[in-house]
């Protein structure tokens, strides 16, 4: 029995307050957040929880392992303290708000053997891990690129924006099923249209090991709620929909190929050949991402195995994250009218213009 203290109970704390109370091996013995009205929610349900304002109260009690659900700019001081007091942490993705804090977090929790986990829940999607698996077997043959899209109409933040709440979940699953790859070059274009400065939309594309393209599009300003992920290979292409009620993973049976060349020169016959076969759908195992992450998180504390979503992997979502942002911040310009076009010319060592 492992006891668990719990920071933050506004939107996604309350499903981690679920899971762990539902796990036979963990206790939860106190919750903190720093709203009396969310504590006195969450204690009509679970009354023998104890509730504090003060998350220093709950670091000074006997807990052994911390979970944080606190917005994105609380992680690396409330992480770095439930380390120095002994914790094994479980902080909510994305693991910091920079690679220099998230590098921090992973020396310290290694330097204090303490397990330090992301939660990265879509690790832990099954459907997800079916995808991983048809990918590493071959079925798709070499992957081409990979498109994913998490679209819906709200929810606005105030403090980050689009690419720093949303992003996290498509660059860890495109790693993950890349087994853990890290792009060599990312790129993104941003846009605020409701609040000043906050991106409520992002284009980000990256180039991946093995030339594998990426593209990553989040949006707090879309008609239509959109979670899907497209795999397109050389054999095969796979969809994942987690809108989908069921049937999340599709494989389409379809490619194009290039015939032997026939002709020279101009008179080359070049004719694509497009293949359509069959459209399957694999059965993926009923079970809930969040309760797989939280029991693979107190596995890995009874164990000491390193969690399969580590601070070091969290590390990487970082640094993917702040590579993205960076690149929406400094936006070449494109002029979309010449106004002005006069040749510099050379002549006699003399520049004239
Ligand atoms: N894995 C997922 O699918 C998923 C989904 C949603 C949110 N999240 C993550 O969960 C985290 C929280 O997001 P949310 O949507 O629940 O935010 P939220 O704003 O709804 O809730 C955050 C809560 O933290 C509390 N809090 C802030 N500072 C605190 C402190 N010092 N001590 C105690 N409580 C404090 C606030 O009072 C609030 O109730 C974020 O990191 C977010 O990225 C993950």
């Amino acid at each position: 029995m492992i006891k668990v203290g719990i920071i933050g109970c506004g939107y996604w704390g309350p499903k981690l307050i679920r899971n762990f109370y539902e796990i036979p091996q963990s206790e939860i013995s106190i919750i903190s957040d720093l709203s009396r009205e969310r504590l006195n929610t969450i204690a009509q349900l679970y009354g023998s929880i104890a509730t504090t304002q003060d998350y220093q109260q709950l670091l000074d009690s006997d807990v052994e392992a911390v979970c944080i659900a606190t917005p994105i700019r609380t992680h690396y001081k409330l992480v770095k303290e439930a380390l120095l007091a002994g914790k094994h942490v479980l902080v909510e993705k994305p693991l910091a708000a920079s690679t220099e804090e998230a590098l921090e977090l992973c020396i310290l929790a290694d330097n204090l053997g303490l397990t330090l986990m992301v939660g990265h829940t879509f690790e832990y999607n099954p459907a997800v891990e079916k995808l991983r698996s048809i990918i590493q077997s071959g079925e798709l043959g070499e992957i081409f690129y990979i498109d994913a899209a998490r679209l819906n109409l709200g929810l606005f933040q105030k403090d980050i924006n689009v690419l720093w709440d949303l992003a996290p979940h498509d660059f860890s699953i495109i790693s993950f099923l890349l087994d853990g790859a890290e792009p060599d070059f990312i790129t993104a274009r941003g846009a605020s249209h409701i609040i000043p400065n906050i991106y409520d939309v992002v284009f980000s594309e990256a180039y991946f090991p093995n030339n594998v393209l990426v593209n990553v599009h989040v949006s707090w300003l879309d008609p239509c709620k959109v979670r899907r992920v497209t795999v397109v290979g050389s054999q095969k292409m796979a969809v994942f929909n987690d809108v989908a009620e069921a049937e999340k993973i599709r494989i389409y049976d379809k490619k194009v190929t290039i015939p032997q060349e026939t002709g020279t020169g101009e008179f080359i016959n070049f004719t694509p050949s497009y293949f359509t076969g069959d459209i399957t759908i694999p059965r993926i195992p009923a079970a809930e991402p969040l309760k797989i992450e939280c029991q693979h998180f107190l596995d890995c504390i009874a164990t000491g195995n390193v969690p399969r979503s580590s601070g070091w992997v969290g590390l990487k979502i970082v640094r993917m994250l702040e590579a993205a942002d960076r690149a929406c911040k400094a936006q070449p310009v494109y002029t979309h009218t010449v106004t002005q076009y006069r040749p510099t010319l050379v002549a006699n060592g003399n520049t004239g213009a």
